[in-house]
């Protein structure tokens, strides 16, 4: 990562950094730079790509996510205020996103979730049985990207064997940093992809409906009107985007936590009803999404004196690690009692997967150490990790 503590300069009176969130770097270096910036900075500007805002105060962070009316979801991306694309229900805006929401609250709401839990147990417990044997593994690829993969694919009802080719679609919209994809291409090529892939099988389904989110999506109707193929398209690009990096960040985390925390291991493994302590504090501790709005009106936030059009970067990481808000911000506490975190968001676009989500890593977290109980990290590793959603990039794991 490019950024040193001291500012390269001011931009409207607002210390300006060339912060690239995009960038990789070692492992655990973006939560450390923020937490190094928020001490010092309550909100600065970014030169990179055409430049945005960047609020490093916590209440802020919350506040502006929840003003919708000022933040909007217009934009999600602060390098790029006018998107080609559209994700539903993401970059919509009330009341249009709230008809979304209604409908979608029924796939995704803790009865739903609860119902599919001994399907994900027994996916779970597949996918470590693969290689609990082997006495090692690059545990992101053998499990942390497998296991929410599936589980999504079932939930899609799109085919298992189109596992690989999600990951790498996954790969290029969502890991390449500004460097590597400097004009968007290849994410913007990655994202056509996906979305000629949904359409053929939204096609399939017009022909032949089956039993699953998407044919249920096909059904619904918004004002008295069936939702056009366009937006069919822009949910499941969304889904794809939300549902398929997420768990398996949080799944790479949790395992590198526990491979670091040995005590904290021997704790879960003698008593697991700790597990969902310490999965809502790992999901605090390592946030690792940065939602962005674009301003729809002159606006001062954390200091920074925002215009109509410029997009404004809200990292959650540094709500959910702050000092005013919580003792020892940045420690994973199993005795922690306040589970108020925002690592799923706030306001209007809290995450909808939230439920299903912490179903996931509960059972990842169980599965895993009832049958890997003692393990380390392999010797000979240099750990990074990626930048726009912080995920560490690969893991092997010795037991
Ligand atoms: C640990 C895992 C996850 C985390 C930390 C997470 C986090 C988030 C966050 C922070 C947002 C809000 C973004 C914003 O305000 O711009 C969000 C939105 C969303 N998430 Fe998740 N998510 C996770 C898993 C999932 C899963 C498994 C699904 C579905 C399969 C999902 C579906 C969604 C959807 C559809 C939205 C958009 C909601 C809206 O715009 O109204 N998420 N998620």
């Amino acid at each position: 990562m490019s950024t040193t503590l001291e500012p390269e300069g001011t931009y409207d009176g607002v210390p300006s950094f060339s912060y690239d969130n995009t960038a990789g770097g070692p492992v655990l270096s973006h939560h450390r730079r923020w937490d190094e910036i928020s001490a010092a900075h309550s909100g600065f500007r970014s030169s990179t790509a055409r430049g945005f805002w960047v609020v490093t105060d916590g209440p802020a962070i919350q506040e502006a996510l929840q003003d919708w009316e000022t933040f909007s979801s217009k934009s999600v991306t602060a390098l790029d205020p006018d998107p080609k694309f559209l994700w539903i229900p993401e970059m919509l805006d009330p009341p249009l996103h709230s008809k979304w929401r209604r409908l979608l609250g029924r796939e995704f709401s803790p009865n739903a979730v609860a119902r599919r839990e001994p399907e994900i147990r027994q996916v779970a417990v597949e996918t470590i049985e693969r290689f609990a044997g082997h006495g090692g593994a690059d545990v992101l690829d053998e499990f942390a990207r497998r296991f929410p993969t599936k589980i999504f694919l079932r939930l899609m009802g799109l085919p298992p064997e189109d596992l690989d080719v999600f990951l790498g679609w996954v790969h290029e919209i969502l890991h390449l940093s500004y460097e590597q994809d400097p004009d968007r291409g290849r994410q913007l090529a990655g994202i056509n992809a996906v979305s000629a892939y949904f359409g053929e099988q939204i096609a399939r389904r017009r022909e032949a409906p089956t039993d699953d989110l998407l044919s249920r999506a096909m059904t619904w109707q918004i004002d008295g009107e069936p939702i056009s193929d366009r937006d069919l398209h822009a949910f499941c690009v969304l889904m794809f985007q939300a549902g398929l990096d997420t768990v398996p960040i949080s799944v790479g985390w949790s395992l590198y936590h526990f491979a670091t925390h040995p005590g904290q291991r021997a704790a879960i493994v003698a008593d697991p009803s700790l597990i969902p302590v310490s999965v809502e504090e790992i999901l605090r501790v390592y946030s690792f999404v940065i939602p962005a709005r674009k301003a729809t009106k002159d606006i001062e936030i954390g200091g920074c004196p925002v215009k109509s059009g410029e997009m404004v970067m809200l990292p959650l990481a540094v709500s959910n690690r702050d000092p005013g808000r919580y003792e020892n911000p940045s420690e994973v506490d199993l005795t922690r009692r306040t589970s108020n975190h925002i690592a799923f968001g706030s306001g209007p676009h809290r995450c909808l997967g939230s439920h299903l989500a912490r179903l996931e890593l509960n059972v990842a977290v169980e599965e895993w150490h009832r049958r890997i109980p003692d393990y380390r990290i392999a010797a000979g590793q240099e750990l990074e990790e990626t930048g726009n959603m912080y995920g560490i990039k690969s893991l092997r794991l010795e037991w």
